[in-house]
Parts: C-alpha cells; sequence; structure tokens
C-alpha cells in the first residue's frame, strides 16, 4: 500500500513540478528552425575542414623535418654546426621582433585606456542564443580585440555584462585574462551610470544616422549573434533605457544585397576604420564583404550566414597583419 502511495505521491510530484523551459530552437518559426538547421549542417563541415586542415599541417611539418634531417645529413660536421647556428638566430630574430611588436601593442593599448573612443561590447543576450551562436559571438570578441591591438589608435574597449555562460567561454580563450581591456560584470547602464547621456547604442534600427564620432561618447554595440531572429531588440532595449540610438550611415555610401545589419567585429572595425580615417565609404568598402553588397553577385550573398562569415573570418585571422586588411 505504501509503495502505491509514495508511487502516486511521485506521480503528483511529477505532475506539479514546473515544466522544463523550452530550448530555443523549440520556440524558432520554421524559417528559423530550417536556418539553424543550415547552421549546424555547416557547422558539421566546417569541423570536418578543420580536421582536414590539421591533418594536412601535420603532414607538412613532418616533410620539412625530414627535409631538414636530409640537408643536415648531407653537410659536413662544420657546415652542419654553421647552418644550425644561423637558424638559431634566425629563430631569435623572429622572437625578439616578436616581443617588441607586442611591446608596442601594449603601450597603443595602454594609450587608449587613457583617451581613446570609448566603444562597448553589450553581453547582455546570451540566455537568447544557442551554444553555437554563443561561440560564433566568443570568436567575433577574440576578432575585434586581436584587430583593436593591431590599429594604429585603438579604441579604450569595454566587454559589460559580462557574466554566466559568455563569461565562462570567454574565460576559456587562452590569454583572455591578460586582455587589456574593461571587462565588466555589470550592465553598462550600471557601471557607466554617471556618463548615461553619452551612451549611445549603435542599432541598425536606430532613426539617427551617425555622421561622426564623438569622443566623448560611449558608443554600444549588441553582442548578438542571431541572424536577425531578434529583430529590434536592443533598439527596444536602448528606447526603454532612455539612450541615445544611432545607425551606421551605410545607405549613404552603398547598397546592401539584404539588410544593413551587420556582425559585431564588422561593426567595430568599420568605426575602427572610420577612427583612422574618418571616411565612412572606404571604411564600409573595406569590411563589408563583397556578397552583402548590392553590386554584382547580389544573388550569392542572400544565403550568407553569420556563421559562414565567421568563418571566413576565422580563416584570415592566423594571416591578418594590420587593421586596415578588410575580410572579403
Ligand atoms: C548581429 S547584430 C544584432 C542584431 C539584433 N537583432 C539587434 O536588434 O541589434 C550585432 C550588433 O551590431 C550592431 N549593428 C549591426 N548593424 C548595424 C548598423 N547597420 N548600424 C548600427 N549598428 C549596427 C548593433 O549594435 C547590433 O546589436
Amino acid at each position: 500500500m505504501e509503495a502505491v502511495g509514495n508511487d502516486q505521491n511521485a506521480a503528483e510530484n511529477v505532475n506539479d513540478a514546473e515544466p522544463s523551459p523550452p530550448r530555443p530552437e523549440e520556440t524558432l518559426s520554421k524559417t528559423a528552425q530550417k536556418k539553424l538547421l543550415k547552421q549546424q549542417r555547416f557547422e558539421a563541415k566546417k569541423a570536418e575542414k578543420k580536421a582536414q586542415m590539421k591533418e594536412l599541417k601535420k603532414k607538412e611539418a613532418e616533410r620539412k623535418r625530414k627535409e631538414w634531417e636530409e640537408t643536415l645529413a648531407s653537410l659536413t660536421e662544420e657546415e652542419r654546426l654553421k647552418l644550425i647556428e644561423s637558424r638559431k638566430n634566425l629563430r631569435k630574430e623572429r622572437m625578439e621582433k616578436r616581443s617588441e611588436e607586442k611591446d608596442k601593442k601594449m603601450e597603443r593599448l595602454t594609450k587608449a585606456k587613457e583617451c581613446g573612443q570609448k566603444i562597448v561590447i553589450d553581453l547582455e543576450f546570451s540566455h537568447l542564443m544557442t551554444p553555437t551562436e554563443i561561440n560564433s559571438l566568443v570568436q567575433q570578441i577574440m576578432y575585434c580585440y586581436a584587430v583593436n591591438g593591431r590599429c594604429t589608435s585603438p579604441a579604450h574597449l569595454w566587454l559589460t555584462g559580462c557574466k554566466g555562460e559568455m563569461d565562462n567561454q570567454l574565460k576559456r580563450l587562452p590569454g583572455f585574462d591578460k586582455w587589456m581591456m574593461e571587462k565588466e560584470n555589470q550592465s553598462y547602464i550600471v557601471a557607466l551610470q554617471d556618463q548615461k547621456e553619452n551612451l549611445v547604442y549603435l542599432t541598425a534600427d536606430a532613426e539617427t544616422v551617425l555622421h561622426e564620432l564623438d569622443l566623448k561618447k560611449i558608443y554600444i554595440i549588441g553582442g548578438l549573434v542571431d541572424r536577425n531572429r531578434w529583430k529590434g531588440i536592443t533598439m527596444k532595449k536602448a528606447e526603454e533605457q532612455g539612450i541615445q540610438t544611432a545607425k551606421l550611415p551605410i545607405g549613404n555610401y552603398l547598397k546592401m544585397s539584404s539588410s544593413q545589419v551587420l556582425t559585431v567585429n564588422q561593426v567595430l572595425e568599420i568605426l575602427l576604420k572610420f577612427l583612422e580615417s574618418r571616411d565612412w565609404r572606404a571604411s564600409f568598402f573595406q569590411v563589408i564583404p563583397q556578397r552583402k553588397r548590392s553590386q554584382g553577385d547580389a544573388e550569392e550573398n542572400l544565403g550568407v550566414t553569420e556563421e559562414e562569415e565567421n568563418a571566413d573570418k576565422e580563416d584570415q585571422f592566423p594571416s591578418k597583419k594590420n587593421c586596415v586588411e578588410a575580410p572579403s
């Protein structure tokens, strides 16, 4: 009897239990589900490509090692020592150059903390993103930090609302704890409350067009990868908080094949280029990929996802030398 009672209780408890919150994909529209599926297929292909690349690199390293051993074997003892010595020197020079570049970068970033253009990346949207989207955003932030560090006059970057899953993922990035940027777990609206009148939320849905960058202002970029599933969310947030909004003047300079909503890293790169050149046209043309612009192969552009753009970016990441290079 008692056992039955327990079962009943258990059944009641099950019925009483709060329904588990729907997973992000369960709340998606059909179009969004299709996009998600496309994105997942793309992720699988990307992983395959990554594994192939890893294998290729391994083979190449092995080939070089063999070549080196063969070269050494073909030399006299004296020649061998000479060659080893010159290789050592070359490596030392390269390391010194790298360390010099790093010091210069640190100098630029320290100066940016004092007098650089303040730009915030608002990380308060992680609850609206799938794990893959959070991962894409983390990649974009990594890219933003690298591009900023290479600029001759970098911005003073802030990450605000840096907590929960976003914070966990960012902390997993090698060297993140040493990044020269502000990492704030509070929202910008709290952390920068004494400068509320200077906060400008950048959003493609704003009426106001951004013509100039003002050093006194603090520009906020929404840290969101959503393939515009959350249309107008940053505009709504800024309106509710009573802060200014502005959109990039894209329409004044070029036609886009689809929407004017750009990724976080594209917006930051455009701002950085504009800070250097004060030329919107050049900044847009250098950063916005050809396929997103209306001229030329517009049809190709329509299916491009943020992940595909991220992949382009990741592919270029190791070879990007300075901030005037543009993803294409
Ligand atoms: C991928 S978008 C996020 C789109 C999101 N649905 C929204 O409502 O903002 C990432 C962020 O880049 C910035 N952004 C993108 N396109 C922009 C544009 N044309 N003008 C100004 N800011 C833009 C915004 O801050 C935006 O939140």
